[in-house]
């Protein structure tokens, strides 16, 4: 947690300092994905590895679930929102509950068995004709500087991956309906807009 916390500080000064020398967006998650749930105005959104709750502001009827106690600690006394403890790989939440849900950055944290588990999970608790969000940043690195490198070593996460190698772990459990893919900071970051298969979407 206190490496996490340091290696939030730094990113957040790198994404202000890149934005405000290159009049960019600091943060095109953010506004992207708001953007997206407007539009949505989904029942219930939740959020797998909602971390320190960055993306808690989506709406009042948000969910974040988070592995470590700590984030789940601090989220309920500094964000909106329900949030609990629960991995990914075990949500312990009904089938077909969730309109819009968000995976954010967790990717790079799991390895593949891992993190098929989870979109195991999250297809049964969307609803038939639910959003799944995956955002992640990707290989290659988009602007390969020594601090990116020391941003990266500072991360917890070891499994960063390539496009092709979400798509392919995806591809099993959801039809991909849009990619976006854009520079934040120092990395490229892929979203990938997803849907159930229509093989497995009752009636
Ligand atoms: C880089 S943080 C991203 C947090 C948040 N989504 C964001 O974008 O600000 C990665 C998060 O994934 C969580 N995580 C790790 N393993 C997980 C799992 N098996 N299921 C769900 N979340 C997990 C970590 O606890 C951490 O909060």
């Amino acid at each position: 947690m206190k490496t996490g916390f340091l290696f939030g500080c730094i990113q957040e000064a790198f994404h202000r300092g890149c934005a405000l020398t290159s009049g960019a967006e600091p943060y095109p998650l953010r506004s992207l994905l708001r953007q997206e749930i407007e539009k949505l105005a989904p029942g219930r959104i939740l959020e797998v590895g909602c971390g320190s709750g960055n993306y808690a502001f989506l709406g009042h009827n948000y969910l974040g679930v988070d592995p470590n106690p700590r984030y789940v600690a601090y989220c309920r006394r500094n964000r909106t929102g329900e949030f609990e403890q629960m991995s990914g790989e075990h949500l312990d939440l009904p089938d077909k509950t969730f309109d819009a849900i968000l995976c954010l950055s967790v990717g790079h944290h799991l390895p593949d068995d891992s993190l098929l588990r989870v979109f195991r999970e999250v297809k049964r608790v969307m609803t038939d004709e639910g959003v799944f969000f995956l955002a992640d940043a990707i290989r290659p690195i988009a602007r390969p500087r020594p601090i990116a490198m020391l941003l990266e070593w500072l991360d917890e996460g070891r499994w960063f991956r390539r496009e092709e190698d979400y798509v392919a772990l995806l591809s099993n459990e959801f039809a991909i309906e849009q990619k976006r893919k854009f520079t934040e900071a120092f990395y490229q970051m892929l979203v990938l807009f997803c849907r159930k298969k229509r093989r497995d979407v009752a009636g």
